[in-house]
């Protein structure tokens, strides 16, 4: 199981406060890897005190380096001693302009670097009301897997647009499905390895919905936003994940 809190545009020096109590529960729970994906910001002073939990950048520039005002590069990010990097947020592709073409670049480019990257997919509430939701996820996962990721270097993070920050989750019947279909797809792109790649699911995780969330097969692991904000909410994520891997 792999529980990642996203930070988004939030947080100064004092949510540090946050990841030290967070860094001691995933000290207790080696069974469950435990990752903060901090603003840019926040990477090199939480890196020194991260403990055993990863940390990772929220994106990167899908070029090595040059005249791009405002962007960060993959190598950046490891400079910075992060060793991940989330590619393809949804709010990244809404807000961004980030194309399947340019999440894929970004992926490829952070692999050279030595990160690891989690592909985020997810579709919007009208893709899922024309039961369009298959279909939308399946051309992501086309467009923006990079070939040359493997099951040890990449984690796939199912995130419907409209269940994040909106207090809304799909049903559990619904996320079964759309990790089934995301696990053929990644063995249709990446053979063997596809089968095993992490499915994070991702969208109003809570510590109310979280012993059922990680309990459906084939999720494997959460992917959440506003509840890792504070320790308070996140540790009891870790602890239903803990729960389910015993
Ligand atoms: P929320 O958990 O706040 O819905 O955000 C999910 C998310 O976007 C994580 O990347």
């Amino acid at each position: 199981m792999l529980i990642a809190g996203n930070w988004k545009m939030n947080g100064g020096v004092a949510l540090l406060d946050e990841l030290a109590a967070i860094a001691a529960k995933a000290a207790d729970t080696p069974q469950v890897d435990v990752a903060i994906f901090p603003p840019f910001t926040l990477i090199a002073p939480a890196v020194a005190q991260a403990g055993t939990v990863i940390i990772g950048g929220q994106d990167c520039h899908q070029v090595a380096a040059g005249a791009y005002t405002g962007s960060t590069s993959a190598s950046m990010l490891v400079d910075a001693g992060a060793t991940q990097v989330l590619c393809g947020h949804s709010e990244r592709r809404a807000g961004f302009g980030e194309t399947n073409q340019m999440v894929r670049a970004k992926a490829e480019t952070a692999l050279a670097a030595g990160l690891h990257v989690v592909i985020c997919v997810g579709e919007n509430r009208a893709d899922r009301d024309n039961r369009r939701a298959g279909h939308v996820v399946g051309a992501q996962l086309d467009g923006s897997v990079p070939p040359s990721g493997t099951a040890e270097t990449m984690v796939v993070a199912y995130e419907p647009a409209w269940a994040i920050g909106s207090g809304r989750t799909p049903t559990a019947a619904e996320i079964s499905g759309m990790h089934d279909l995301i696990r053929a797809k990644l063995i249709q792109i990446l053979g063997e390895d596809g089968a095993c790649v992490r499915i994070l699911y991702g969208g109003s995780v809570s510590p109310a919905n979280a012993a059922e969330i990680l309990g459906i097969p084939d999720v494997d692991g959460a992917l959440v936003g506003g509840a890792s904000l504070t320790a308070a909410d996140f540790v009891p994520i870790i602890t239903a994940a803990a729960n389910v891997s015993q």
